[in-house]
């Protein structure tokens, strides 16, 4: 039995016994207590529950992109490039990138489980099957790098105003990029991230590949490994995500619609959005970059997107790239 199609059997949440699952698929339990090994190996939480069998903790929906296209208005559908859902890839941006110059405009590439999955400054991006979304976008644009500056901050904006779409309140963003949830005195963990990759000519025409991970359920295994706070949909909806499939739908509909706004107007279509999300504004920032460390305060960002900090002086500094973290008082 496939790994996928294991997964599958168990995604609704019922235990199905060794026995029954070797018997359907014509194999011994043997090559089944295998394949719960290797799912577990990949992340996936499948419980023991004795003569019973294996189970999962909560239901889980596999993706679908018949579904994921029935959940998209026709508009949406009719402006898709492509849309691929894959059981396994090393990721779905590095997917997209080898195959950048043949993909039309707006191709969207999904799968269950990234094997080499990455996120900002080369770090890995944790991607286990059927538990969170790993989804790229390929979008062209006829102008230049320049023009695209503040696209990762728009693409943050997309997220929230998908999450908002599905009634999924208490995330905000972290410049450059981050998603996190709000905790009781500051943040919460990590929700997702953003990877945006820019090709094509400096002077135009480009291309982006932007690269979305978004957690829908964490295990306390993954908490571990993730070796920075994080945190899930699940937390935000009292342990009940949206289905996977409604929420990339979500995802695609708001990126769709957000890359053609920001194609045409530019970051300063998004400010007044990321202003409200902003999680930075007001807050004791430590900034340390290339050109060394310093403290200030949040102030917004400007029309490019580089983040504003005002500076004990009373000056207000731009950073276009640095680690920016709040200063605990
Ligand atoms: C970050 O470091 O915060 C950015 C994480 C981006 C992860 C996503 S998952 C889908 C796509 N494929 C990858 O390999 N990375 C991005």
């Amino acid at each position: 039995m496939q790994l996928t199609e294991l997964l599958a059997r168990l995604a609704n949440g019922e235990p199905l016994s060794g026995v029954g699952l070797a018997e359907q698929a014509g194999v011994t339990r043997a090559a089944i207590w295998k394949q719960v090994e290797a799912l577990r190996a990949r992340g996936v939480p499948i419980e023991s529950r004795g003569s019973a069998g294996y189970q999962l903790p909560w239901a889980l929906q596999m993706l679908d992109s018949t579904r994921i296209r029935a959940s998209l208005p026709d508009a949406v559908v009719d402006s898709l490039g492509g849309l691929e859902v894959h059981w396994e890839l090393d990721s779905t941006s590095s997917d997209l990138q080898r195959r950048a110059g043949e993909v039309p405009d707006l191709s969207f590439v999904l799968a269950e489980s990234q094997t080499a999955g990455r996120g900002r400054r080369g770090r890995p991006w944790l991607s286990p099957p059927g538990l969170n979304i790993y989804l790229s976008c390929l979008k062209r644009f006829e102008s230049g790098f320049a023009a695209l500056s503040g696209l990762s901050l728009a693409v943050g904006v997309v997220v929230l105003r998908a999450l908002d779409e599905l009634g999924i309140g208490g995330a905000g963003l972290k410049w450059p990029n981050d998603i996190l949830v709000h905790g009781g005195d500051g943040f919460g963990g990590k929700l997702g991230g953003i990877l945006v990759e820019l090709s094509g000519e400096y002077q135009g025409p480009c291309a982006a590949i932007i690269g979305i991970g978004l957690n829908l359920r964490l295990t306390p295994a993954l908490h571990e490994q993730a070796g920075q706070p994080a945190s899930d949909l699940a937390a935000l909806t009292a342990g009940m995500p949206p289905d996977r499939n409604r929420m990339v739908a979500a995802l695609i509909k708001s990126l769709v619609e957000g890359l053609r706004q920001f194609e045409r107007e530019g970051f300063p279509a998004f400010a007044d959005d990321y202003a409200r999300y902003d999680l930075l504004r007001d807050q004791p920032l430590r900034v340390s970059g290339r050109s060394g460390e310093f403290d200030g305060v949040g102030a917004g960002v400007d029309a490019r997107g580089a983040l504003q900090v005002r500076t004990a002086d009373a000056n207000l500094r731009r950073i276009d790239s640095a680690d920016v973290t709040v200063r605990r008082t």
